[in-house]
């Protein structure tokens, strides 16, 4: 695959759910791809593949068996996407996997291991580092927009009680691998780096299960820092109605501020501004190709990913993203003092 162009890759899908439905489908087509076939047991998930046009297999490896499936997008429940990435490394495919890149460090360790004995290209869908916006923010910060940084602040957060979805894997630990902070984390954890161009290296946390009732976290506050000391705080909760403002980034530092608010998630748009550090005036902050789909930039990356290796994909960093979680979660079983 590698020497050739990016330009129309096809790809095959392994899970077909919401977020592959709604967003990485789309996302393929307008990034200039093809979407030839999907795997997926629910007898209603193949019928929206067939009727997207593309073949609907009931098991993965037919998929992977496939020689018209030039790569794959994963978007299994949590603890599904190991085994679903091996075999994906064995059949020599390509594999963008969905966040959080597995259930458990463990799963995420040997998916990186899998990928690498194979030497196929990977990718954890991190599609917020392809936010028109979080792009631009990225360039202000580099550019000395607000001097010198001293802080990340996230709030991510949305209602998602028990009864969220038919089949809500994401209340149980076993297939999820946690609540709030596994899969909401992810994004604000590699979305700051990201933003910084360094990686964090210490973390803590304290999770909460204040609302929803089930067995996992409904809520969580992080925080975190990078080896030249800017700190981050990310707050994910599934307890926060979804009409309240809930989506908010915020990069501070010596000269100036910037603001985010609601460019966190899976559409394009939201509102930026730099805030000036000595006056406190704002002004909206210029975000190039504003309109353009996350998804579509994404898959239009990872193919450029695997038709010549540029871009900005990593296993081991995303593992070490995987790393921060389990700290993360670890650290708050270390907090009560009574
Ligand atoms: N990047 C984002 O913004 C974003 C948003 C939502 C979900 N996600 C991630 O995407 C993944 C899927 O989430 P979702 O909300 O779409 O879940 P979902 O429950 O809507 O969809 C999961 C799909 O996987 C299918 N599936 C189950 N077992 C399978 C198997 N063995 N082989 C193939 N398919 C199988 C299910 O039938 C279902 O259609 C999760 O890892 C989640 O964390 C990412």
């Amino acid at each position: 695959m590698r020497g050739r162009g990016s330009a129309g890759l096809s790809w095959g899908i392994i899970g077909f759910g919401w977020v592959a439905r709604d967003y990485a489908a789309p996302g393929i087509l307008a990034g200039g791809g093809r979407l030839v076939a999907v795997a997926d047991p629910d007898p209603r998930a193949r019928c929206a593949a067939a009727a997207a046009g593309a073949r609907a297999h009931e098991a993965a490896e037919a998929l992977l068996a496939d020689p018209g499936v030039q790569a794959v997008y994963v978007a299994t429940p949590n603890h599904l996407h190991r085994a679903v990435v091996e075999a994906a490394a064995a059949a020599g495919k390509p594999v963008l996997c969905e966040k959080p890149m597995a259930a458990t460090l463990g799963d995420a360790e040997a998916m990186t291991a899998a990928v690498a004995r194979a030497g196929v290209p990977y990718g954890t869908a991190f599609d917020q580092r392809h936010h028109p916006a979080h792009a631009a923010i990225r360039g202000a910060i580099a550019d000395g927009a607000v001097g010198t940084v001293t802080a990340v602040r996230i709030a991510y957060a949305c209602w998602l009680d028990a009864d969220w979805a038919p089949d809500n894997w994401r209340a149980d630990p076993a297939r999820a691998g946690g609540g709030a902070l596994i899969d909401l984390a992810p994004h604000g954890l590699d979305l700051v780096e990201f933003l910084l161009g360094e990686p964090l290296e210490a973390v803590a946390a304290l999770t909460q299960t204040r609302v929803q009732g089930y067995a996992v976290d409904d809520g969580a506050m992080l925080v975190a820092r990078t080896a030249r000391g800017v700190l981050a705080q990310l707050h994910v909760a599934y307890n926060c109605p979804e009409a309240l403002p809930r989506r908010r980034l915020e990069v501070l530092g010596t000269s100036g501020q910037i603001l985010a608010e609601r460019t966190m998630g899976q559409t394009p748009g939201g509102d930026v501004w730099l805030i000036d550090g000595r006056l406190g005036l704002r002004r909206p902050l210029p975000v190039p190709d504003a309109g353009a789909s996350p998804f579509a930039r994404q898959m239009a990356a990872f193919a450029r990913f695997v038709a010549d290796g540029s871009g900005d994909f990593s296993a081991a960093r995303d593992l070490h993203t995987m790393s921060l979680l389990a700290r993360a979660y670890a650290a708050q079983e270390c907090v009560p003092c009574r």
